[in-house]
């Protein structure tokens, strides 16, 4: 019994018994980032708010090249995600859309399409494409960090969820990566094979530099 006792104090007395800080690591957005995500908010001062995000059911906005609106929810936007491994997003495509062609360097990607008609598709590093036309209801997965594109091909926009594995999924977008950066020209033209007038020519499109 005087054992039962003492172990009920140990317990209560111990820090790792102040639960909280082990549940989770709410984003302190304020704090330094490292590795695994944020700094962890002190526990005292996280709500259930840190662990809500609302709007989803709003469209993305769309208005650019791209025609293509994203609504990330991720660390940043729900700081109860922080350090879980794990994020989503809502993708808007507009009649016409299209998302270059990018990858999430070492963090695999799932998509549920919920409306419209879009051709997804992934290339392997053999230089494989894999794509498919989906409908309402597919869902379609990317292995990490593969490089993979979209296009609507409907007639009406197309609305996806999609998840990531990471709380705060890394993007590199080849167009951008190319043209909007001070990559000089020439440089670009001689390791692509893309001839220099149209580095040039994309070079202003992205508003690159270089
Ligand atoms: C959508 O984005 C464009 C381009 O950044 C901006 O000009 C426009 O104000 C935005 N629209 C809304 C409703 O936020």
């Amino acid at each position: 019994m005087i054992a039962l006792v003492s172990f009920v104090l140990f317990l209560i007395s111990s820090p790792s018994f102040q639960a909280s800080a082990l549940d989770f690591c709410v984003a302190d957005k304020a704090g330094p980032i490292g590795p695994n995500g944020f700094s962890c908010k002190d526990p005292k001062k996280v709500t259930v708010d840190d662990f809500v995000f609302s709007g989803l059911h709003v469209p993305a906005n769309s208005t650019n090249m791209f025609k293509f609106g994203f609504k990330p929810v991720f660390d940043a936007q729900l700081p109860g995600l922080n350090t879980l491994g794990f994020a989503m997003a809502r993708a808007d495509f507009e009649k016409g859309s299209a998302v270059p062609i990018h990858s999430h360097p070492g963090v695999s990607e799932i998509t549920f399409l919920l409306e419209g008609k879009v051709r997804f598709g992934f290339i392997s590093s053999d230089n494989t494409v894999y794509q498919k036309s989906l409908v309402k209801g597919d869902v379609f997965v990317v292995p990490p960090g593969l490089l993979h594109f979209a296009f609507n091909e409907g007639d009406t926009s197309g609305t996806a969820i999609v998840g990531f594995s990471s709380s705060s999924p890394p993007v590199q977008v080849l167009d951008l990566a190319l043209f909007q950066s001070n990559l000089a020209s020439p440089v670009i033209a001689s390791t692509t094979l893309i001839n220099l007038e149209e580095v040039k020519r994309l070079k202003g499109v992205f508003k690159g530099s270089g």
